[in-house]
């Protein structure tokens, strides 16, 4: 039997991931949206061009949450994005409710999916994800470190002229202005990226990296990226669907590794068909560990304000 992908919102973000997974052959894809029609009408779009592409996987587009029912993979991209002017942050209240409903539903009809969360502020959408749904921890997992990296990799190899392929970093922490790109550990073919380039241009890539996101956003005004987004998730779906075992930034659930309990933060994870794994334990530098922490304080801060409610 095919693989099946249910994604939770179908604008921007959802429509495009679902795009590159029906072209990939991978799975098929169920599309779900409040909105009436629209989840509908973009997946008649998307089927029509499937044959287009060669491939046999369909899309289907609901309203109701049953069309999502015995999904291997669980995308929630539902809630609204930025607008300029607006941190991450900013949406909190607005999409924790959205969130809540959406993880009881997608959970109770799908157990054994892998659930990927997008709906910013990530790393907080994704604990209440958990909270609400019940399900193993090591199933729910939030996408923005896979963005985040692809984002650094993308101003370094800009920098040096070089394809980003070759181009390896991991950035870490949540996903949000205080997020980690580990610099040091960055490297161009093996080759340390702090021999190639000088400590103070590193740090505008990395504050570029930070600010990755909220570039766009300026520049769109109206919504924030969706390209790289979708490609990120896309990357995340098939790690898991094919049960490569990569090794990719995820936020995943965090039992005491880095020093953290009881928060999703963005760490190297093993993604496979059992979703995350396993959690690597990278050796951080003092500096690097009071900026992950920092982050990690930011987001459960989030957390508390947006189980208050
Ligand atoms: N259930 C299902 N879908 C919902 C709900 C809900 N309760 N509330 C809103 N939606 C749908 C909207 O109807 C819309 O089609 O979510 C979709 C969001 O799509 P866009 O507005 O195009 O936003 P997008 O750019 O896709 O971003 C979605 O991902 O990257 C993050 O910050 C971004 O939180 C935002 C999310």
């Amino acid at each position: 039997m095919k693989a099946k992908v249910s994604i939770i919102g179908a604008g921007n973000v959802g429509a495009t991931t679902a795009q590159l997974v029906l072209q990939s052959g991978l799975a098929d894809v169920a599309l779900f949206d409040v909105a009436e029609g629209i989840p509908q009408g973009k997946a008649l779009d998307l089927t029509e061009a499937a044959s287009l592409w060669n491939v046999s996987t369909s899309c289907t587009g609901a309203n109701d949450y049953a069309e999502t029912a015995d999904s291997d993979v669980v995308v929630v991209t539902a809630g609204f994005p930025r607008k300029p002017g607006m941190s991450r942050d900013d949406l909190l209240q607005a999409n924790a409710g959205v969130i809540k409903d959406v993880a009881a539903e997608t959970a109770r009809l799908s157990p054994r999916a892998v659930t990927i969360v997008v709906t910013n502020p990530m790393d907080v959408m994704t604990y209440i994800a958990w909270k609400v749904s019940g399900l193993n921890h090591r199933r729910v997992l939030g996408m923005g470190g896979v963005l985040d990296s692809s984002r650094f990799r993308t101003f370094v190899s800009l920098e040096l002229g070089v394809s980003p392929r070759d181009m390896e970093a991991i950035v870490l922490g949540g996903h949000g202005d205080l997020m980690v790109p580990l610099a040091r550990l960055a490297t161009v073919k093996g080759v340390p990226l702090e021999s190639l380039v000088g400590k103070d241009r590193i740090a505008e890539l990395v504050g570029r990296t930070r600010q990755g996101g909220a570039e766009i956003v300026s520049l769109l005004k109206t919504g924030s990226a969706y390209y790289a987004p979708a490609a990120a998730i896309f990357e995340m779906i098939s790690a898991i669907l094919l049960d490569e075992k990569r090794i990719l930034p995820c936020s995943a659930y965090l039992t005491g590794e880095y020093g953290i309990e009881d928060l999703f933060m963005g760490v190297p994870v093993m993604l496979g068909r059992k979703g995350a794994e396993k959690i690597l334990e990278l050796e951080l530098t003092e500096d690097e560990k009071k900026e992950f922490n920092r982050s990690g304080a930011a987001t459960r801060e989030l957390i508390n304000k947006a189980l208050a409610e």
